[in-house]
């Protein structure tokens, strides 16, 4: 019995010590649903994050890894995709006349660029590029909570900062100068499911959107881990008494 305690508290142990690494550094921690070994997406909060990434961040930002259609992943019909995808246009072609032409997306076409190119985005955002946001929450460090709390950090800049023409003070960015305009403010979209629309959850939402956008899998995967863990356990208990019956006669 002593063997099975040890591994349970080993078990406990090591949840432990990974929690309390990820608590290192200054960067606040935010409280999400998805967090925790248990932790799930809250397909509301998803379909508001997407509103706000889709009214806001969409006129700058691409997110070129998403296909329309995996929104019905977070809950939207195939008509409520099929509506979405056809309010932008792609390229496609050549036709039979071998012109290339214009059509409306499609749920199996990308999410559409902001821009034709690189060089048009840099030139309508005072030559800083728009990263993509498909995978963001993986490619900065502190992930959403770096991510959120960048949203709700633009503040005066303290006297005696000097900030270069076309950029804002933000308390989170490198630097603490950043070229994105601050794009979320209390009110700024509206939601039909009657959630207060406070900056704060504006920013909450979207971030939230941006996790599943880089780790949809993360449910499954809480999921599988689970899983692995009681299977090893309901195991070890039943080699454990193997053992002891096998060895009875021993002693
Ligand atoms: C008006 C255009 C514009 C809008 C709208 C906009 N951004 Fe940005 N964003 C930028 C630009 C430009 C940069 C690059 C800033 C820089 O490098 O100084 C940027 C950078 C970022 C970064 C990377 C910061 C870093 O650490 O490098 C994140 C994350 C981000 N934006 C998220 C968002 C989100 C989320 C929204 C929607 C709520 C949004 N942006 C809306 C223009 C915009």
């Amino acid at each position: 019995m002593t063997k099975i305690l040890i591994l349970i508290l080993t078990l406990i142990f090591t949840f432990n010590v990974h929690a309390a690494e990820s608590n290192k550094g200054s960067m606040p921690k935010h409280e999400w649903s998805f967090n925790g070994i248990t932790g799930t997406f809250d397909r509301a909060a998803l379909q508001r994050g997407f509103k706000v990434y889709r009214e806001v961040c969409a006129g700058c930002h691409s997110m070129k890894l998403l296909y329309y259609r995996d929104l019905l992943d977070i809950g939207f019909s195939e008509a409520q995709v099929k509506a979405i995808a056809a309010e932008h246009d792609v390229l496609d072609g050549p036709n039979d006349e071998g012109e290339m032409f214009e059509r409306p997306a499609r749920p199996a076409d990308r999410f559409v660029n902001p821009y034709l190119n690189d060089n048009e985005a840099r030139a309508n955002n005072n030559g800083a590029y728009p990263p993509d946001l498909s995978v963001i929450t993986k490619a900065r460090r502190y992930g959403e909570d770096y991510i959120y709390n960048l949203l709700m950090g633009y503040e005066e800049a303290p006297e005696e900062l000097e900030v270069g023409d076309g950029m804002y003070y933000n308390k989170w960015m490198d630097g603490n100068q950043i070229a994105m305009p601050a794009p979320i403010y209390d009110g700024s979209v509206d939601y039909d499911d009657g959630t207060d629309n406070n900056a704060a959850q504006l920013s909450e939402d979207v971030v939230t959107f941006l996790k599943w956008s880089a780790e949809p899998e993360l449910e499954v995967r809480k999921n599988l881990g689970i899983k692995v863990i009681l299977f090893f356990l309901v195991l070890g208990t039943i080699v454990y008494l193997a053992k002891n019956r096998l060895w009875r006669e021993v002693h």
